[in-house]
C-alpha cells in the first residue's frame, strides 16, 4: 500500500513534531524535506550542482538545524533548478510501500498533489519565533525578524511558493497544544486510511 501524508507550513509551526508523531503512530516513513534544502545551502559552492549531487553524508551534517542554515536553505530554495533536482527523490519517497509522511513547503501543492491527506500547519509569527527562540536562544527580536524574513521569501517566491493546497486541512497551533494538534492530525489520517 502507498499512502502519502503531505504536511506543509512555515518555519517552527510544529510540522516536524506532528510528522514524527504521525510516522510513529502509523509506521510510515518520514522525510523532512527542509533538510534537503538545508544540506544544499550548507554545502556552499554552486547550489544547483550541490542539489544534483546531494549525498547521505551531506544530510547528516551536525550544523543543519541552525538559524543560519535555515536562512541559507530558504535562499537556495528560490532557484527552480535546485527544486527540480530534488523533486524525483521526494516523489519516490512519497510512494514508498507502507506509507510516507513528508513535511515541507510545497508537498501538497507541487510534490504530491495527489496525497491522500494534506495538512497545512501554521501559527502566528510571534508564537513561532518564541518557540524557535526557546530552542536556539539569542536575541528574541532578531529571531522574530528572521522568521518574518524567511516567511516572506518562502511565500513570495515565484517557484512553488508556500501556500495551503486548496484541499488542505489547516491546523493552527498558535493556541493549540502540541498533543492536541497531533491528535487532530492522527484522527484525520485514520478517517482517510483504506479499510483493508
Ligand atoms: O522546514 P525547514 O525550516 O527546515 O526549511 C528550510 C527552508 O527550506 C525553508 O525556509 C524553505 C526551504 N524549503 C522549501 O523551499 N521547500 C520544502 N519542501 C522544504 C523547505
Amino acid at each position: 500500500m502507498s499512502f502519502t501524508v503531505a504536511i506543509d507550513g512555515p518555519a517552527a509551526a510544529g510540522k516536524g513534531t506532528i510528522s514524527r508523531a504521525v510516522a510513529a503512530e502509523f509506521g510510515f516513513a518520514h522525510l523532512d524535506t527542509g533538510l534537503l534544502y538545508r544540506a544544499v545551502g550548507a554545502k556552499g559552492g554552486d547550489p544547483v550542482a550541490a542539489a544534483r549531487g546531494l549525498t547521505a553524508e551531506d544530510l547528516s551534517r551536525g550544523d543543519l538545524r541552525s538559524l543560519a542554515a535555515g536562512q541559507a536553505a530558504s535562499r537556495v530554495a528560490v532557484i527552480p533548478e535546485v527544486r527540480a533536482a530534488l523533486t524525483d527523490f521526494q516523489r519516490r519517497f512519497a510512494r514508498a510501500e507502507g506509507g510516507a509522511v513528508l513535511d515541507g513547503r510545497d508537498i501538497g501543492t507541487v510534490i504530491c498533489p495527489e496525497a491522500e491527506v494534506k495538512l497545512y500547519v501554521t501559527a502566528s509569527a510571534e508564537v513561532r519565533a518564541h518557540r524557535r527562540w526557546l530552542e536556539v536562544g539569542g536575541d528574541a527580536a532578531q529571531v522574530l525578524a528572521e522568521v518574518r524574513e524567511r516567511d516572506a521569501r518562502d511565500m513570495g517566491r515565484a517557484e512553488a511558493p508556500l501556500r495551503p493546497a486548496a484541499d488542505a486541512v489547516v491546523i493552527d497551533t498558535s493556541t493549540m497544544g502540541v498533543a492536541e494538534a497531533v491528535q487532530a492530525a492522527i484522527s484525520l489520517i485514520r478517517q482517510r486510511l483504506p479499510r483493508n
